[in-house]
């Protein structure tokens, strides 16, 4: 329905990306998004070993011939992580598109990458960012605005300032990223220039979206007010769902705790328990403000066609 520089970039159906999501995108649930027709991104730093990557990129090839990604994280990590074994296994498994994400992409990585046929994509939260992934060589970038959930940065820029800047200033195609959660947001975008956009939160509350049920039905019961940004005084900050553990984090941050001590409440394992033991104060979520404008949990196609939809439906409104 609507055809543009990423969909046919990427060859996918819809210009929508499925954000990667740590601990979450896992393959069954990265495949159930491609083959809705949207592109489906794995999340490499989820994996621990160079052998159980590419068990997961095996599985997701699996289930879906569509075309999929992996998501490279340029975080800074408590476990260091080396990118170029996530690469090897990429490369021998012809993964067709890799996403960067945090600081600027190595450009010795994305040219090995690029030698070996991938598309590469860089997600950042300014536009000079932006332009350094370009120049880096990447074929495309999503800017992320900061009421989206995950790693929002330090400037705060919203999606609707940072997007038309982009959009002015790259010559790659943009997505926009940060609170889309429904067409709105999808007609939104495209009207600021974006080519697509990459949606997280909105996929947590799906069918098929690994994560406990509890957390499922919190999170359609929270409104625009329920996050929060937290790890500023860390110069990492990420927006999260505001339950007892990221309000602790934020009281730990205004008395300017231990490092450990806030580690100990945002580490992967808390995360992890709460996704699969369902206790809702356990750890912390990353969330987007829109979490306020999504109200059931419904299967991943339906999501994908119902944003496609209403945006087309708007669309046809107000050109009427
Ligand atoms: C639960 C969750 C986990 C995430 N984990 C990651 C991650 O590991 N790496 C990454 O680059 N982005 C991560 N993100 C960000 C998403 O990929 C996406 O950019 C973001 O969710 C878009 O904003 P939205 O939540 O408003 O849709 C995460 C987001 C959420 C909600």
């Amino acid at each position: 329905m609507f055809r543009t520089r990423i969909t046919r970039l990427f060859g996918i159906e819809h210009p929508i990306v499925g954000g990667a999501m740590m601990e979450v995108s896992k393959p069954e649930f990265v495949a159930a998004i491609s083959n809705a027709g949207a592109l489906g991104m794995m999340a490499s730093a989820m994996y621990e070993s160079r052998e159980k990557f590419r068990r997961a990129v095996r599985r997701v090839k699996e289930l879906t011939d569509k075309p999929f990604g992996v998501n490279l994280s340029l975080f800074p990590a408590l476990m260091p992580i080396d990118n170029n074994l996530y690469a090897d296994v990429i490369l021998e498994e012809h993964v067709p598109i890799v996403e960067t994400s945090g600081y600027r992409p190595p450009e010795d990585l994305l040219a090995r990458l690029k030698a070996g046929g991938v598309k590469t994509m860089h997600k950042c939260v300014s536009v000079r960012q932006a332009l350094s992934a370009q120049k880096a060589g990447v074929e495309a970038v999503t800017v992320f605005g900061s009421e989206g959930g995950g790693h929002i940065g330090e400037l705060g820029l919203t999606t609707i300032s940072l997007v038309p800047r982009a959009v002015d200033t790259l010559d790659v195609p943009v997505l926009a990223a940060g609170g889309i959660v429904d067409g709105r947001g999808l007609l939104a975008a495209l009207a600021l220039g974006a080519q697509g956009v990459t949606i997280g939160t909105r996929l947590l509350v799906t069918t098929e979206c690994p994560i406990h049920d509890n957390l499922k039905q919190a999170l359609v019961s929270a409104t625009e007010v329920d996050t929060l940004p937290i790890l500023g005084s860390l110069r990492n900050t990420v927006r999260a769902w505001k339950n007892a553990a990221a309000l602790r984090v934020a009281e730990l941050e205004s008395l300017q705790a231990d490092l450990g001590e806030i580690l100990s409440v945002v580490a992967g394992t808390a995360t992890k328990r709460m996704y699969e033991e369902g206790d809702l104060n356990a750890g912390v979520i990353p969330c987007s403000q829109s979490i306020g404008i999504v109200h059931e949990i419904r299967p991943v196609a339906n999501v994908i066609e119902g944003i496609v939809q209403e945006a087309a439906e708007i669309l046809g409104r107000l050109a009427a």
